[in-house]
Parts: C-alpha cells; structure tokens; sequence
C-alpha cells in the first residue's frame, strides 16, 4: 500500500513544475479568504501549496484540476463549513474524488503524497521537517516521549537535530493521518515503532538530503 503512494516536492521560491498560466484564479473563494487574511509569506507559501495540491489530484486521476472544488474535512467541523481546511480532499461535479492526500511546508519546500483509489478508510499523512527548526531548548520534554528522547541523546551531539526532526516528522505524518493533529499532544504518541509509519529518503521524496520526511499509511 505505503509503495503505491507518489510523493512530490518542489521548493516555494520556483512553484510547481506543473503549475499553468492562469493558476492564480484556480483556488476556491473560501482558499482564497484563508489566504488573504495571512501575512505576504505565508500566503504565498498557501496559495503554493493549494495551486500544487490541486494540479496534484488531478493529475493522479487525470481530470482537469479547473474542475475540482476543494473538499476538505475537519475533524472539528466535519464535512460542514467551508470545506477549505483540515484533511485535503477534491471534489469533482458533487462527488468527492477516490484520493487520499497529504501535504506539508517546512524549510521553503512542499512535500505533497498521494494515492488514488485508496482501499475503504485508507487515510495518509505526509510530513517533512527541517534539522534546524527543531533544536531549541524544551523541545525533547515538551515533543518526545522518555524512549524517543533517550534514543535522541544516543546519537553524537553533531546528529542528535536530524533525529529530533525525523521523530517530528513521524508525529505530524501520523497525527495528519490520524486526523487530529497536535490536537493530540505530541509527546502523548511514541513513534519509535508503529504499524504503517516509515522515514521516506531523499531519493523517494525529491527533497534535498538534510529534510526529514515520514509518510503514515493506515
Ligand atoms: C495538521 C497540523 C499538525 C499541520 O501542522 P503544520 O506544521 O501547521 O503544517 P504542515 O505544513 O505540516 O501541514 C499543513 C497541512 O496539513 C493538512 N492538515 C491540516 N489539518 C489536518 C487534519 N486535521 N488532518 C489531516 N491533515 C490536515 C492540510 O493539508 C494543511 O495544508 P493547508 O495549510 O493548505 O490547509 C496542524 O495544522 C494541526 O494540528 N491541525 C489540527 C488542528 C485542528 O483540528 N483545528 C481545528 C480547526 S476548526
């Protein structure tokens, strides 16, 4: 199942490959109030990753990303409201399409995973995460659990970030996959050994080497 996944990244700076003249009107209205009411740079960093999400799904089950409504579900508000945030998902004609997808921004990239016509309840949830945002002091006693920050400070100082960033990596890909998110206080999930949950390396994600990734699939 986690091999039939397909992972794209792209740096912010230069915007998705595939993104089209004319994607600037793509997003729905109810994106575009999200966005509007963000500071420039995290805008822009929105509005990236929607563009690239939408042209993803599309892609992965070749219909044009113009006819797709954004479809999202919260776990708070449910399928209610604007349907513009939490889980992504799209919607073509009324009919919510055959897709589980993820995405995350971290570092100035985008990391998005994908996989069309997921088995009943196959949910996913993707996260990428930069060594050097992770190194701050607390991070071990409010993020890990006792086994994952003893396995932290196992490992020469010079590498003990990159492990933070990988565990952090594993929580939010398992919390996105889970659907809560850091609803669930992150140091209440131990992700040094769970069913579903994997790193994915550089050569897999697209992503430069020092990035963290994992991908939970369940
Ligand atoms: C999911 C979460 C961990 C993401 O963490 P982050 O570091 O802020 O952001 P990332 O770049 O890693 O991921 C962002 C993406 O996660 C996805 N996401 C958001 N909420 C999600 C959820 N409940 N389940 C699965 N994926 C979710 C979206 O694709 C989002 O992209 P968007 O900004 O285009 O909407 C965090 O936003 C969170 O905890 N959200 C849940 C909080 C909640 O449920 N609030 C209720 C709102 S009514």
């Amino acid at each position: 199942m986690s091999s039939d996944v397909v992972f794209r990244a792209f740096p912010v700076a230069s915007g998705f490959p595939e993104t089209a003249v004319g994607d600037a009107g793509l997003l729905d209205a109810a994106e575009e109030r999200r966005a509007t009411a963000m500071e420039p740079g995290a805008a822009l960093r929105f509005r990236a990753g929607r563009l690239a999400l939408r042209r993803f799904a599309g892609q992965l089950l070749d219909v044009p990303a113009v006819e797709l409504a954004a479809a999202y579900a919260c776990p708070q508000c449910g399928t209610e409201g604007d349907r513009a945030h939490g889980r992504p998902g799209y919607a073509l004609n009324g009919t919510q399409l055959p897709l589980s997808l993820s995405l995350a921004r971290a570092g100035g990239w985008i990391l998005m995973a994908g996989l069309a016509h997921p088995g009943p309840g196959v949910r996913l949830g993707v996260d990428l995460e930069d060594p050097a945002a992770v190194g701050f002091p607390g991070f071990d006693a409010t993020t890990l659990t006792a086994a994952e920050a003893a396995k932290v400070v196992q490992q020469p100082v010079g590498l003990r970030d990159a492990a933070r960033a990988r565990l952090w990596a594993r929580k939010e890909a398992w919390l996105k996959m889970t659907g809560s998110g850091l609803r669930t206080p992150p140091a209440a999930v131990d992700v040094l050994s769970l069913p579903g949950l994997r790193d994915i390396a550089p050569e897999e994600s697209g992503l430069p080497r020092h990035f963290a990734a994992a991908l939970a699939v369940c």
